[in-house]
């Protein structure tokens, strides 16, 4: 597959270099003043990894909605899982990179007419329902798909709830749901439930697979055939968490009540692999020193950095993330009370409400971990701040295991994080980014400039690896 955009060209990072340093690189560059994502495709390997390992029956299918960022589908699907697609968007963005469509579901239990038809179109038709009305529709629009009926069963503690919208109930609602599509000529496959984005009570899974086998003995005895089973999300993907409590209650449970294999099973993980891979770097644009009352010492900094609640920290309010905030650099000296604030103008946009930091000074980074679940698709750049860029990185030994696996191809990856081709995607802040380019990399440069830099570039090439083109960046645009 061709990639058209350089900036989602996967940087392979030399030996010595590590995601911090890369950060590094990019802060202290001269060339980047907005917040920028650097996203490990190493740290999705290592998911995927980790899952099989630890739920080898469960297939998964990545739901799209988490994170949408092409690269990420990419890599998911060169692993060769599957995706759990919301709309006709989704769906086209999955089949754009070259997913066949037996390899998707469409999980939205309230699917609008033209995205019905649309699914029918490209021949996705394995789809959730957990309502009469769907079933109708259905029957109208794609009466041939394969339906998954979606049960409810909560979480007793999650970080985002979804029962209250979705899924119908399993012990009244699902078995009038099974004899109506009976009636309607309808072809259910399964049963599928969601228990909670963000769960933390394990033997949820255990009660919701169970209700699940009732399901599937009484759709049988109606005349239906069910074969899938899908256990939907809600596994942590943050650093530091595991889904081995989760894993176990899965296992167990399926070999209580599923026990052969000829019920397959999928799951529908968002969070779980992405949110750890992407890191967000911040710059500190503007700063207010409260003081105590008759112009007294300050007592309180109030930080204002350039991403915020409309944009990556959308999170706070979407998804009730607690954020951490990282100084790039280390500081010493005292600790102060601090809050930090995004760039709008919005009195809301607050990101750190009360955080000890050492002094900070405007252009300084703040780093913010486990920023890659349900950011960066749901971000806008209100008051004309933009959405921060994605810097791809992965070591050699994800390169050679991915390169030639489509959609991947050597074509995805750029060898080495020199100065180079770290500024593919760089950003100053509001020009274009093609100024910024080098010549050797085949993009555009602004032609007044293009004969004294390629001279520079010509001398500075014989030893040594050509400098960012200093002559016309500001070496510190922030201050
Ligand atoms: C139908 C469906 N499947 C999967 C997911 C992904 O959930 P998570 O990110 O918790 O794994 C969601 C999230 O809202 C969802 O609505």
């Amino acid at each position: 597959m061709k990639v058209m955009n350089q900036d989602e060209r996967i940087h392979v990072l030399n030996a010595t270099s590590t995601l911090m340093s890369v950060i590094q690189d990019i802060a202290s560059s001269g060339l980047q003043e907005e917040a920028f994502y650097v996203l490990d495709i190493g740290d999705i390997v290592q998911k995927y990894q980790t899952w099989n390992k630890m739920m080898p029956r469960v297939k998964p299918y990545y739901a799209v909605k988490c994170n949408d960022h092409i690269t990420v589908l990419e890599v998911l699907a060169s692993l060769g899982i599957g995706f759990d697609c919301a709309s006709k968007n989704e769906i086209n963005k999955v089949l754009d990179i070259g997913v066949d469509s037996s390899r998707v579901i469409f999980a939205n239990p309230a699917k609008p007419a033209s995205h019905i038809r649309h699914a029918a179109t490209v021949g996705v038709d394995l789809m959730t329902v957990d309502n009469e009305s769907e079933l109708y529709k259905i029957k109208k629009l794609f009466p041939t798909a394969k339906i998954v009926l979606r049960i409810r069963c909560d979480s007793e503690v999650a970080q985002c709830q979804l029962g209250m919208k979705f899924g119908c109930d399993p012990t009244y609602e699902a078995p009038a749901l099974l004899q109506l599509a009976h009636a309607l000529g309808l072809d259910v496959v399964g049963v599928s439930f969601h228990v909670g984005s963000g769960c933390q009570d394990p033997p949820v899974f255990k009660r919701a697979i169970c209700h699940a086998k009732g399901l599937f003995d009484l759709a049988s005895k109606i005349g239906f055939k069910p074969y899938l089973l899908d256990l939907g999300g809600g596994y942590p993907g943050d650093k530091g968490t595991s889904i081995e409590k989760i894993a176990n209650v899965v296992n167990r449970a399926l070999a209580e009540y599923f026990p052969t294999d000829d019920v397959q099973v999928i799951a529908e993980p968002g969070r779980f692999f992405v949110a750890s891979a992407f890191t967000l770097a911040t710059a500190i644009h503007s700063k207010r020193g409260v003081r105590s009352e008759g112009n007294g010492p300050v007592i309180h900094n109030m930080y204002y950095i350039n991403d915020g609640v409309y944009g990556s920290f959308n999170c706070l309010l979407y998804d009730h993330q607690h954020v951490t905030p990282v100084p790039l650099i280390p500081g010493h000296g005292k600790l102060v009370p601090s809050s930090i604030w995004g760039p709008t103008c919005d009195g809301l946009d607050q990101v750190v409400e009360n955080v000890m930091l050492h002094e900070m000074d405007l252009g300084e980074w703040i780093v913010f971990e486990n920023m890659g679940a349900y950011t960066l698709p749901v971000a806008s750049p209100f008051n004309g701040f933009p959405i921060p860029k994605v810097h791809i990185v992965a070591n050699q030994e994800i390169w050679v295991g991915l390169k030639n696996c489509l959609p991947l191809t050597e074509e995805h990856f750029v060898i080495g994080n020199t100065p180079d081709n770290l500024q593919l995607g760089l950003d100053i802040g509001g020009t274009d980014v093609n100024a910024w380019a080098n010549p050797g990399m085949g993009l555009m440069v602004s032609p007044e400039l293009s004969s004294c830099e390629e001279e520079l570039l010509s001398v500075e090439s014989m030893d040594s690896p050509p400098p960012y083109l200093c002559d016309y960046v500001e070496i510190n645009p922030i201050n």
